[in-house]
């Protein structure tokens, strides 16, 4: 027995039960993404734009604007919001939907920071 739980030690449970499940990917450390900066990944065939505000908070969004495919990880992120790097069309990452345009919302993600520091994006919508 102790040696199941010393074999346990410095591993984040959550991260292994939502792995377990089949719930989330782990995308790797937190800190690749400066502050107010956002990331694309590729997960299960998708382009998924993780996002790090200046305060800290992930999302996760479509990698393209709805507009006209813009790279939104390229855009400027002020608090909650991304603009889009082409068209300077804003979005709410924490929804999805345009801010001050009558564009299509951005398809949002759950995602998270697990105790180790990885970003763990759910596998549901
Ligand atoms: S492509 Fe994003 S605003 Fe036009």
């Amino acid at each position: 027995m102790a040696d199941r739980i010393e074999s346990m030690q410095g591993i984040d449970m959550m991260s292994v039960l939502e792995a377990a499940r089949g719930l989330a990917y782990s995308l790797g450390p937190v800190e690749q993404i400066p502050l107010g900066e956002g990331r694309v990944f590729e997960v299960d065939g998708r382009s998924i734009a993780v996002f790090r505000t200046r305060q800290g908070e992930v999302f996760a969004t479509q990698a393209a604007c709805p507009h006209r495919e813009g790279p939104l990880c390229d855009g400027i992120i002020g608090g909650r919001q991304v603009v889009c790097p082409l068209h300077a069309y804003k979005f709410d990452l924490a929804t999805g939907n345009p801010v001050g345009n009558d564009c299509e919302a951005l398809r949002t993600y759950v995602v998270s920071v697990s105790e180790s520091g990885d970003i763990l994006l759910s596998s549901h919508d």
